[in-house]
């Protein structure tokens, strides 16, 4: 999605924009520029294509000199990508950067048309830049104000007005923004990664707040233009965590950083050898009355829903619906007083997770985030609210955010067993003890596993598409597996349920198709087996997931390849076999000379509808 940085300090400003946005380019886009303040004029320069493209362009043209300035990254929305509809974006007056839809932009347009007024892109962002200056009455927050009681969606906005030269505006409306302050200069960001660089102090701008910068400061104003004090947050994220350390892709980096991110994740959340969620509103009593729980998300984060909803009913024996977060919003789902809603996302700002978090509130029911950005929207408005500790995740797919998803739904699914006592004291502390232990699990399949991963991701790499199969846990796993893989080697992959094949998708097993097979969980064990001979007789080869432990006549003469991992908890082995899933989408990416940590027509961060 869109990423938006604003400078207003003793820097230089285009430089210290392009250093922002290469920042943000985790969040996926096509074309960026930057506006700055030159003599007093504002100068934009902008382009379709990476930021490389920005930096030829700017050194042909010359780069904006100046100490005030926007800019952006586009993610396209309305209109291809392209110079023209590139940010930023100009009325006479005023030119602006936005993340975010602006849904009535048709009728403002309209309207702006019969007054007049011409456009140059077929981006909904000119039409507001066209409107604030249309609206300007030479007083730039009474202008925004009035604009921003005109427009529907959701948006970011960064704002230059050109009689104000020292100066630069930021609002917002469900699209994040963040503004990042140091000695005598301050910052605009979508995310706190863009800022890290020059400072770790910033502000979290609330709905319909606009921020006035300048470099001796900045001030808040809410919709009815009365100041507002607001606390100044300092981010633990440092900027080492936002760098690729040595690694070549963030994706692999992050894959490494899991068994620490795990650690970070639970240690804090255990206490005396049992899980200890109080300090995230969550005690036995508080939660011992749920009866119905349904986790609502989107991509990755419904997947560790799924697994959710297995640990949960399997241990807690409470009924757990998943359900895909923009299907959701728009069902009429069946949610009453007293239920639980959580709701799962690595960002805590995708649009339609937080839709259905406000649904869910709106029905009554107790909502729990699991979130991994601090301050995040989806973190602010729910009940309870546990944090991911992965850091930072700047890579598009998410592996660390994923796992310690993972982990935070086994501690809950722990408390949550012990207040209905449908465990033991005893039984939740072996089950602690084994958590305890994944990080080490993790840690021996990255040591062990991936030189087997790289080599059969070159097996992969010829494939047009993929089937990933298992059941139960190992079902909900291979369906982020298929995922991962899907998303950063642009391979055809589904992912079944061993069973269901023969209703149907068998028909699709060719010669050399390939199949992976995750087989982890003993009882079903020889069920997935028969499954995979079923399409290894037609043709498949055969990757198998599984554990050290499973029997070698199941494996052997089964499998065309087999990746072992160390058996644990059966309940946990997704934690330890989503790791080669991992590597090897990693490596088929790689092989096909995809970049995995930004993949075409991905984005990070998904904060429209
Ligand atoms: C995007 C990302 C996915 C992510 C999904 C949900 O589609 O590309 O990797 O799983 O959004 O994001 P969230 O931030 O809510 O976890």
């Amino acid at each position: 999605m869109c990423g938006i940085v604003g400078y207003v300090g003793p820097k230089d400003c285009s430089e210290v924009l392009v250093s922002a946005l290469t920042k943000l380019e985790y969040r996926g886009y096509d074309s960026a520029g930057i506006a700055v303040f030159e003599n007093n004029e504002i100068r934009t320069v902008k382009t379709q294509g990476k930021l490389k493209d920005l930096e030829n362009k700017l050194q042909e043209v010359g780069k904006p000199q100046g100490h005030v300035g926007i800019g952006h990254t586009r993610w396209a929305t309305h209109g291809e990508p392209s110079d023209v509809n590139s940010h930023p974006h100009s009325g006479a007056r005023v030119t602006i950067v936005h993340n975010g839809i602006i849904e009535n932009y048709i009728e403002l347009k309209e309207f702006l048309i019969s007054k007049g007024r011409t456009f140059i892109s077929e981006t909904d962002t000119e039409v507001v830049a066209q409107l604030l200056d249309y609206k300007y009455n030479g007083n730039p927050l009474e202008t925004i104000d009035d604009v921003m009681a005109e427009l529907k969606g959701s948006f970011a906005l960064g704002i230059m007005f050109k009689d104000f030269p020292d100066r630069i505006y930021a609002v917002r409306r469900e699209s994040p923004l963040i503004v990042g302050v140091a000695e005598n200069e301050c910052f605009i960001a979508s995310d706190v990664p863009a800022i890290l660089k020059y400072t770790r102090d910033y502000y979290l701008l609330d709905h319909d707040e606009i921020a006035t910068l300048t470099k001796d400061g900045v001030t808040f104003v809410d919709e009815h233009l009365d100041p507002v004090e607001k606390e100044l947050k300092t981010a633990d994220w440092d900027m080492e965590a936002a760098e690729k350390g040595g690694y070549p892709h963030f994706m692999i980096k992050e894959i490494h950083e899991q068994p620490t991110a795990i650690r970070t994740t639970i240690m804090p959340r255990i206490k005396d050898g049992l899980p200890c969620l109080e300090e995230c509103g969550i005690t036995t009593d508080t939660i011992k009355d749920f009866k119905n729980i349904t986790i609502v998300a989107c991509g990755t984060a419904m997947h560790a829903g799924m697994v959710g909803k297995y640990v949960i009913e399997d241990l807690a024996r409470v009924p757990v619906n998943v359900d895909i977060a923009s299907e959701f919003r728009y069902r009429n789902p069946i949610i009453n007083k007293g239920d639980l809603v959580i709701v799962i996302s690595q960002s805590g700002e995708t649009a339609d997770s937080l839709a259905a978090l406000r649904l869910a509130k709106s029905k009554g029911a107790k909502t729990l985030a699991i979130v991994n950005a601090k301050g995040s929207s989806i973190a602010r408005e729910a009940d309870m609210l546990i944090y991911t500790l992965a850091g930072p995740e700047i890579a598009v797919a998410s592996t660390k955010a994923y796992i310690t998803q993972l982990a935070v739904v086994y501690l809950f699914a722990f408390e949550l067993a012990l207040a209905k006592e449908t465990i033991s004291t005893a039984e939740c502390k072996r089950l602690i003890a084994a958590l305890i232990k994944t990080p080490d699990a993790v840690q021996y399949v990255i040591d062990n596993c991936e030189e087997e991963c790289k080599f059969i991701a070159t097996k992969l790499v010829m494939a047009d598409s993929l089937l990933y199969i298992g059941r139960g846990l190992d079902y909900a796993l291979s369906m982020e597996g298929s995922l991962k893989l899907k998303e950063v080697s642009y391979i055809h992959s589904e992912s079944y349920a061993a069973g269901e094949l023969k209703h149907g998708t068998i028909s699709l097993i060719d010669d050399g198709m390939p199949v992976i097979a995750v087989a982890t969980q003993t009882d079903v064990i020889p069920k997935t087996i028969s499954n995979i001979v079923e399409v290894k007789s037609r043709g498949a080869k055969i990757i198998l997931v599984c554990t050290d432990s499973c029997a070698r006549e199941l494996k052997d003469g089964v499998a065309d390849y087999v990746i072992e991992v160390p058996h644990s908890d059966e309940l946990l082995m997704p934690i330890t076999a989503v790791v080669p899933l991992q590597i090897l989408a990693y490596y088929t990416s790689i092989n096909r000379g995809v970049d995995p940590d930004k993949p075409k027509n991905l984005a990070k961060s998904v904060t429209v509808e």
